[in-house]
């Protein structure tokens, strides 16, 4: 039999989209046209007045807006409970600004000359070290990228990430992927020392080394503090290219920096435009008039949901595509948010998937619930529904009306969005028109600045995660690391107290 042809259906735009990037054809990211057609909104239909007792109301939110100004002026001048070790942690504000052509053209420089020697790269990173960027790559780029040719892939090669999971099964497969193909890695750690990043690195480095001696160093680019850190100190020592995640941009605010564009570079991402997307954002979001200020508004709607006890916010999505962006708000927000007893726990979710798994709590479970959508507009592809000659299923009105399945993906979310707001479940409808740079730079900034205004609300320092500094701590006295014998004993008195329980 022969393969599979893939008759009537067409070119894979997203293809076409890689290989005019690969190409330097740039969008016109700085037309009025451009930016007229890549809006972000929000649609706030189904926000308020559910049919329960938990009802969000219009006045709720206009209540707040007198505090949410304040903090919003407040967060522009840099002041309050904004410091993490003497240092204001709002780098990111101001960030879009000041990334100079230069710096763009130096990272570009580097992925540019190294993808040409390799047919491979990993991101190394966890965290703020890793979602950004990985989010972004899955939301621009085919689902199967590394499947592809690499003309298809628009020159760039293949693109793994590592060092978010400490599962050997997992990194072994990888490892599979990897062999004999010449590869590079970009290890992404501010701190240097995060257990699962610092392991991915090690066996990679070695590995590196073993086959190529000396000259693996120029196969290892390091993106991390600029001055201090285990990972700088050896970036140094070794010789290695590096990046720098500037003191003032914590981890889950860091995918503007070079954390997030020296892999979107190497992916074959406009870096440009994601930059444009971020200031023109910006723009909008130092809006003082509280209803033309999008992320204003979705940090006063989210707190005025947790207000009235909902705690956990739903965020789902009917692109596969940004699913990604959805778990990059699952660490933004609650790593955040969620201290002091404080906070949404936010999951992320990709319909209609979930529609057929928890969505029956969503729409019938305890109601405890906002949910936010990220609606993509626009596909890349169209793809039709074709008739049938029985039509068993009742269908061939989709294709007598010429309706094709990105229209039926719209409903995806357009009908959740009624059924659960008559189930009492508010919701807010992030529209995002176009997957492309632009649009995610400005979702981006527009969630950051969103989370930081819930900080000033929530009365507690966004910038700071002293839980997952916890975490760390222990896993490093658990895995018996020199110099963590203090915790480490006062961990074994504790699990003494602790009886264990199996059944
Ligand atoms: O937002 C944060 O600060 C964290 O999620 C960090 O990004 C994450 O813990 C990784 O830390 P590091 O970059 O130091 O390895």
């Amino acid at each position: 039999m022969e393969g599979l042809k893939l008759i009537d259906i067409g070119e894979n735009e997203t293809i076409k989209e890689q290989v005019r990037r690969g190409l330097k054809e740039q969008q016109p990211f700085e037309s009025e046209d451009f930016k007229a057609a890549n809006e972000i909104s929000l649609d706030l239909t189904y926000m308020f007045d559910t049919p329960d007792e938990g009802s969000i109301r219009r006045k709720d939110v206009e209540n707040l807006i007198p505090g949410i100004i304040k903090a919003h002026k407040m967060l522009k001048n840099d002041e309050g409970d904004i410091y993490d070790r003497g240092i204001c942690m709002t780098g990111w504000q101001t960030l879009p600004l000041e990334i100079t052509a230069e710096h763009l053209d130096e990272i570009r420089s580097v992925t540019g000359e190294l993808s040409g020697e390799i047919d491979a790269f990993v991101s190394l990173g966890i965290g703020g070290s890793y979602l950004g960027v990985e989010a972004t790559f899955r939301a621009l780029t085919h689902q199967y990228f590394n499947q592809l040719t690499r003309e298809q892939r628009g020159g760039a090669p293949e693109i793994y990430f590592l060092g978010n999971n400490m599962d050997p099964d997992y990194f072994r497969d990888t490892l599979d992927m990897l062999e004999g193909k010449r590869i590079a890695i970009n290890v992404i750690s501010k701190s240097g020392t995060t257990t699962e990043t610092a392991i991915a690195f090690r066996i990679i480095q070695k590995l590196l080394e073993k086959n190529w001696g000396g000259r693996a160093n120029r196969m290892i680019l390091a993106t991390t503090d600029k001055a201090k850190g285990a990972l700088r100190k050896l970036a140094d020592r070794k010789g290695y290219r590096s990046f720098i995640i500037p003191d003032n941009i914590g981890g889950r605010f860091s995918v503007l920096t070079d954390v997030g564009l020296v892999g979107l570079a190497m992916a074959g991402i406009d870096i440009e435009e994601f930059v444009a997307g971020f200031k023109n954002m910006q723009d909008i979001a130092l809006r003082d008039d509280f209803w033309k200020n999008p992320a204003l508004v979705h940090a006063g709607l989210r707190h005025a949901a947790w207000l009235k006890g909902k705690k956990i916010e739903v965020v789902a999505t009917n692109a596969v595509s940004l699913y990604g962006v959805a778990r990059w708000m699952e660490q933004l927000f609650p790593e955040s948010e969620g201290h002091e007893g404080h906070g949404l726990w936010v999951s992320p979710s990709l319909y209609s998937e979930k529609l057929h798994a928890n969505g029956q709590a969503v729409q019938e479970g305890e109601r405890n619930i906002l949910e936010t959508f990220l609606l993509l507009l626009e596909h890349d592809n169209r793809i039709q529904i074709p008739a049938t000659d029985d039509d068993l299923d009742g269908l061939n009105f989709l294709a007598d009306r010429d309706l094709d399945m990105g229209f039926i993906n719209r409903k995806v979310v357009e009908g959740p969005a009624y059924a659960h707001f008559q189930g009492g479940v508010p919701n807010m409808i992030v529209e995002i028109p176009k997957r492309n740079a632009y649009n995610l730079g400005q979702f981006y900034y527009m969630m950051e600045r969103s989370v930081a205004i819930s900080g000033y609300l929530l009365g507690h320092n966004p910038f700071i995660q002293p839980g997952v500094e916890a975490y760390k701590q222990a896993m490093f006295a658990l895995i018996g690391k020199p110099g963590y014998d203090d915790i480490a004993r006062s961990m074994e008195k504790n699990l003494k107290r602790i009886k264990r329980i199996r059944v």
